[in-house]
């Protein structure tokens, strides 16, 4: 199985929740791959630490791959990395990807990263970190994968972002991709006991969106596991917030395919 997760507002989650998630899954037995397509780097640096910065060859050096013919194309393993993690592989991020986008995009790359996924067989579950934009790298992977998951912060302001957002997976779908499937929308930083977020995903649901019924809490220990480059499952398993990541997982499986 394939996902990416996706918000094009900043800040909601979404490398955290690709990390967990990811880590989780491989923690099962899965051999899984993070795929980071953010130029900021921050699922590279969660699951690599401080050696994700200029790791090479990375997503980069892949893209870059796209703009020179070659009779022999590189092979996409080349640009995959282990983590300290078992079964949990990483193609790392790098800044170029700032300086790339524009010759990508002009040169109609989008279908790039499909087709090299295509080719890579040997991973049960790809999960794909985004930028907080809807821009070439978001679209090539919301063309690559057959799940979007959508990490929601409950803030109003970012309510009517989710229906463009809905409205821009909807065309992404029908011209290119088919298969696509919006999986649900996430909840993060969820306080239950504040009255503000649970009237909005009332609402949410009532509008008859696809949220998903496990929540994700608000934690510093989230801080602390990325500044010590661990994921929940293994930083601190017992914590509610892993448990919360276990559950999400587990929702997931439960709604589709393995990974
Ligand atoms: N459940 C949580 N509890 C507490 N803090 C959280 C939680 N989830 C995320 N955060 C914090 O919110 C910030 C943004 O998280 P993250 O980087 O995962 O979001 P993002 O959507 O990937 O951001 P960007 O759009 O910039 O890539 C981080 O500082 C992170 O520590
Ligand atoms: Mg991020």
């Amino acid at each position: 199985m394939r996902r990416v997760i996706f918000n094009q507002k900043g800040g909601v989650g979404k490398s955290t929740i690709v990390c967990n998630l990811a880590a989780i899954n491989a923690s099962e037995n899965l051999r899984t791959l993070v795929i980071d397509l953010d130029p900021q780097g921050n699922s590279s640096q969660y699951l690599l630490g401080k050696q994700a910065s200029d790791l090479k060859p990375n997503v980069a050096d892949f893209f870059e791959t796209a703009l020179s013919f070659s009779f022999r194309p590189t092979p996409v393993s080349t640009f995959i990395h282990p983590t300290p993690f078992e079964n949990l592989d990483v193609m790392p991020s790098h800044p170029d990807l700032d300086t790339l986008h524009g010759k990508l995009e002009s040169r109609y790359k989008i279908y790039k990263l499909r087709d090299a996924l295509n080719e890579l067989d040997e991973y049960d579950a790809i999960y794909i970190d985004t930028p907080p934009a809807l821009n070439f790298y978001t679209r090539s992977a919301l063309i690559a994968v057959e799940r979007c998951l959508i990490p929601f912060d409950c803030d109003d302001f970012s309510r009517r972002a989710l229906y463009t957002l809905l409205d821009n997976v909807k065309e992404i779908q029908q011209d290119h991709n088919a298969g696509l499937e919006v999986e649900g929308i996430v909840i993060n930083q969820f306080q239950p006991r504040a009255s503000l977020p649970l009237q909005l995903v009332e609402e949410l649901i009532s509008e008859g969106l696809p949220v998903l019924e496990s929540r994700l809490s608000t934690s510093v220990k989230i801080r602390e596991s990325h500044q010590y480059a661990k994921p929940m499952i293994h930083f601190d398993p017992r914590h509610k917030l892993a448990h919360e990541f276990v559950a999400l997982h587990r929702e997931l499986i439960g709604a589709g395919a393995a990974g």
